[in-house]
């Protein structure tokens, strides 16, 4: 399928990198239950990959966020639904995001969740922008490290669109804002 701008990333390597972050997540949970933390809407590709390559007992959570970059990105803008929030207290927690950016995202997450008392808390992310990054933050497991650039594709969007693309690209213009 066609996409916009440039072809940053084929599906092979998403692939690759789909796998490589799931051995990592597997060996590092190995007998123990998760709580999977899908951040809507971008990572439910990634999610759904990823899941069906760890061989673990584990529950599917989701929590919208809505962040972007701009004047307003702040975090502030962060939905976080309360109902599921409770249920990972105590439960070994993996939030999933798409991209790691700024960073505010994830900090507010890790702070909503902490807040139930996980028994523990990590986060993969597919993509990482480290240049990006406006808190000081990492992901415990990392797919892809890139450079500044916005991405759609395999999940991601600009404006809602894109999502279904297989292979990730690259806008020639960020997005204004
Ligand atoms: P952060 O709070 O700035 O780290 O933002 C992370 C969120 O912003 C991700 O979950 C994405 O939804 C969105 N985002 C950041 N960079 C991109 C991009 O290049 N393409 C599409 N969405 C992005
Ligand atoms: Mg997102």
């Amino acid at each position: 399928m066609n996409g916009p701008g440039k072809l940053l990333i084929t599906a092979d390597e998403v692939r690759a990198a789909v796998a490589r972050v799931a051995a990592n997540i597997r060996q590092a949970f190995a007998g123990r239950e998760l709580s999977v933390v899908c951040v809507l809407d971008g990572a439910l590709l990634f999610t759904a990959d990823l899941v069906r390559q760890l061989d673990l007992p584990l529950r599917i959570e989701t929590v919208s966020a809505r962040s972007y970059r701009g004047a307003d990105t702040t975090g502030g803008d962060l939905v976080v639904h309360a109902e599921g929030l409770s249920r990972l207290a105590g439960r070994h927690v993996l939030i999933v995001d798409d991209i790691l950016d700024t960073g505010r995202t994830l900090v507010r997450l890790r702070e909503a969740i902490s807040a139930v008392r996980p028994a523990s808390l990590a986060s993969a992310v597919l993509l990482d922008k480290p240049g990006r990054r406006a808190v000081d933050i990492r992901a415990d497991f990392v797919g892809i490290e890139i450079p500044d650039l916005f991405v759609v594709g395999y999940g991601m969007d600009h404006d809602g669109r894109w999502r279904n693309l297989q292979n990730i690209f690259a806008l020639d213009e960020p997005p204004a804002g």
